[in-house]
C-alpha cells in the first residue's frame, strides 16, 4: 500500500519533470515563488516595492546598513567599518545630471519645491522616503553580504554572510534579482610611469571634495559624465586643471583660462605627465575618471552568464539571463534615464515572476541578442556597446510594455533626455539652470529654474 503510493508519487514527479523539460525549457512560471533581491539601492527598492504589491514572497539582502546604494555620501574612502569596500562613488557637490521628471520613481513624485537638478542630499532623502513610504525596510536584511549565488538542482542557492558576526547562511530561491549596481569597481587605466609619479593618484570612485585641490595643478583623465562633472568641480579650486581625454563629442562649453585640454597621457614621470602629442605638464594630483567595471564576484559559473569587466552577456531585454531566465540583472543600460529604466525593469521583472507573461523560447531570446551583438561587432565597436540604449531608449520601453503588459514609460522622458543632452553639449556650466515640466505623455515645456538650494553649488 505504502510503496504503491510512493511509486505513484514518483511516477507523477517523473512525468512532471519530463513534461516541464520537454515543453518549455525557459519555464519561469512558478506558483508561490520565493525571490531573492540582492542590494537595496534603487534597483532593489523598486523591485521590492512591486513584488510586495503583488504579494510575492521576497527578501532583500544588503551588505551595508543603508538603503540608497551609491546615492549615500560617505566622506571615507577604501573600506567601511565592517571591512567591506565602500560601495558609494558619491561626491559632496554632486547634483543629478538629469532633470527631475527623469529622476522620478513611479507613484512617488519628487517634491515641487526642489531644484530641477537636485543635490545628492535631496535625492538620497527622496530614496529613503520611498523606502519608508512603501514600508520596505522590514523586508531588507541589512548587513548581509551575498557571497555566492549558484544554480543547484534547478533552484537558486544563495549564500550570504552577516558582516558583523561572520555567520553564514544558505537559502534557496526560485528567482534572483541582481541589483548591486555597476558604478563601484574602478576601471584603472594603468598608465606607464604611475609608480614614479610623486603626487597623488585617485579614481573618481574615491573623489569626495575639491577642497584638497585648492591652488594645485590637477590632471583629470576621461570625459564621460564623471570626467566632465569632476573636471568642472575641481576647476573651481585648482590652480591649473589639465583635462586629458580622447572624446570625439563636440563639447562647446567655454572653460576658464586655467583649464588646459590635452590628448591621452603617454606616461608619467616624477613631476608630471607627458601626453601623446609630446607635450608635458607639471602636476600635483591626478584623478582618473576612467569609468567602472562590471563586477559580480558572487555569481558562480553555474549562473550561465559570461561576465567580463566590460560586459554581461547574454541578456534578453538587457536584463533577463538567457541561460537561466529566473535571474534578472538590473540597471545594465547605458545612455538612458537610468532611474526610469530601472523602475520599468522592476515592473517587468515583477510581471514575469507573477506569471503575467512568459518569455519566448531560449533560442528566440538568444537570436535577438545575437543580432544586436553581430551588429556591434560588424561596426567595429566594442562589445560593451551591448548595454547602450541611446537612440533606442523609447523603443525599449515600448517593447517592455508590449511583452509584459506593464505601464508604458511615456515617450516624453526620452524627449527630455534628448534636449537635456543638447543643453549639456552647449554649456556644461548652465544646463542645470533649466527646468522641465511634463505636460502630457508626449510633451514638456522647458523654462529657467527659479529654485535654488542651499550648499548645493560649487562655490568654495
Ligand atoms: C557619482 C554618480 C552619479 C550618478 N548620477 C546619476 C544621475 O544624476 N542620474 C541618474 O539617473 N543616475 C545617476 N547615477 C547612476 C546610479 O547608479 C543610479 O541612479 C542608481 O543609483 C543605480 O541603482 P542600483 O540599485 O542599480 O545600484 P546602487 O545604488 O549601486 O546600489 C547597489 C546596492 O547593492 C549593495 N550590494 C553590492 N554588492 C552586494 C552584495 N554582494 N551583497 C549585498 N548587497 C550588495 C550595495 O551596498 C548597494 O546598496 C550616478 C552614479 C554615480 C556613481
Ligand atoms: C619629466 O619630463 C619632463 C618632460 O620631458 C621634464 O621636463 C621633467 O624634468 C621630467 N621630470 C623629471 C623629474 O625628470
Ligand atoms: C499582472 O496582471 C494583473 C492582471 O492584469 C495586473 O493587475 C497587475 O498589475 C500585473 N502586474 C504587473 C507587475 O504588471
Ligand atoms: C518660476 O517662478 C514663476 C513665478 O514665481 C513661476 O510661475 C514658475 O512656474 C516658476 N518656474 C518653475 C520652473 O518653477
Ligand atoms: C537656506 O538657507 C536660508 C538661510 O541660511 C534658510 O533660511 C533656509 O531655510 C534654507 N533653505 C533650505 C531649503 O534649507
Amino acid at each position: 500500500m505504502c510503496s504503491k503510493i510512493i511509486l505513484y508519487a514518483l511516477c507523477v514527479l517523473y512525468l512532471e519533470i519530463s513534461l516541464v523539460s520537454a515543453l518549455d525549457l525557459t519555464k519561469t512560471h512558478i506558483s508561490n515563488p520565493r525571490v531573492c533581491i540582492i542590494g537595496a539601492g534603487l534597483a532593489g527598492l523598486t523591485s521590492a516595492k512591486y513584488l510586495k504589491e503583488e504579494g510575492i514572497k521576497f527578501v532583500v539582502l544588503e551588505s551595508t546598513r543603508y538603503v540608497g546604494g551609491t546615492w549615500r555620501y560617505d566622506s571615507r574612502v577604501g573600506y567601511d567599518e565592517n571591512g567591506l569596500p565602500l560601495h558609494t562613488s558619491m561626491y559632496m557637490h554632486l547634483r543629478t545630471n538629469l532633470p527631475k521628471p527623469t529622476m522620478e520613481l513611479r507613484g512617488f513624485p519628487l517634491p515641487d519645491d526642489i531644484p530641477s537638478f537636485p543635490s545628492w542630499k535631496i535625492y538620497y532623502n527622496y530614496i529613503k522616503d520611498y523606502a519608508k513610504h512603501f514600508d520596505l525596510e522590514r523586508d531588507i536584511k541589512f548587513l548581509h553580504n551575498v557571497i555566492l549565488v549558484s544554480r543547484v538542482n534547478d533552484i537558486w542557492n544563495v549564500k550570504y554572510q552577516n558582516v558583523l558576526t561572520g555567520e553564514e547562511f544558505e537559502d534557496e530561491f526560485d528567482f534572483v534579482i541582481v541589483g548591486t549596481g555597476h558604478f563601484s569597481k574602478p576601471n584603472m587605466p594603468n598608465i606607464p610611469g604611475e609608480e614614479k609619479f610623486s603626487g597623488s593618484i585617485i579614481h573618481s570612485h574615491d573623489y569626495r571634495d575639491p577642497i584638497r585641490y585648492k591652488g594645485r595643478r590637477v590632471l583629470v583623465v576621461g570625459a564621460g559624465p564623471s570626467g566632465m562633472d569632476i573636471a568642472i568641480d575641481v576647476a573651481y579650486a585648482a590652480k591649473t586643471l589639465v583635462h586629458s581625454h580622447h572624446s570625439k563629442i563636440n563639447f562647446r562649453t567655454v572653460f576658464p583660462k586655467h583649464y588646459i585640454r590635452k590628448p591621452d597621457v603617454q606616461e608619467f614621470n616624477e613631476t608630471g605627465a607627458i601626453f601623446k602629442d609630446g607635450s608635458y605638464e607639471d602636476l600635483d594630483d591626478v584623478i582618473y575618471c576612467t569609468g567602472f567595471q562590471y563586477y559580480y564576484p558572487f555569481l558562480d559559473e553555474s549562473c550561465g552568464l559570461n561576465l567580463t569587466p566590460q560586459s554581461v552577456t547574454p541578456l534578453y531585454k538587457y536584463m533577463v539571463n538567457i541561460y537561466q531566465p529566473t535571474m534578472l540583472v538590473m540597471g545594465l543600460v547605458v545612455r538612458a534615464c537610468l532611474v526610469v529604466a530601472l523602475d520599468a525593469q522592476s515592473r517587468y521583472a515583477t510581471a514575469l515572476i507573477k506569471g503575467n507573461f512568459t518569455l519566448p523560447p531560449k533560442e528566440e531570446m538568444l537570436e535577438e541578442w545575437q543580432k544586436r551583438a553581430d551588429s556591434i561587432i560588424s561596426r567595429g565597436r566594442p562589445i560593451s556597446d551591448i548595454h547602450f540604449l541611446a537612440e533606442k531608449e523609447d523603443e525599449y520601453y515600448a517593447e517592455l510594455t508590449k511583452e509584459s503588459g506593464i505601464g508604458r514609460v511615456p515617450p516624453v522622458m526620452f524627449k527630455i533626455r534628448a534636449i537635456d543632452t543638447e543643453a549639456k553639449l552647449e554649456n556644461l556650466y548652465t544646463y542645470r539652470n533649466y527646468a522641465y515640466t511634463v505636460i502630457d505623455n508626449e510633451n514638456f515645456v522647458r523654462s529657467l529654474d527659479n529654485i535654488t538650494e542651499n550648499n548645493s553649488g560649487n562655490n568654495l
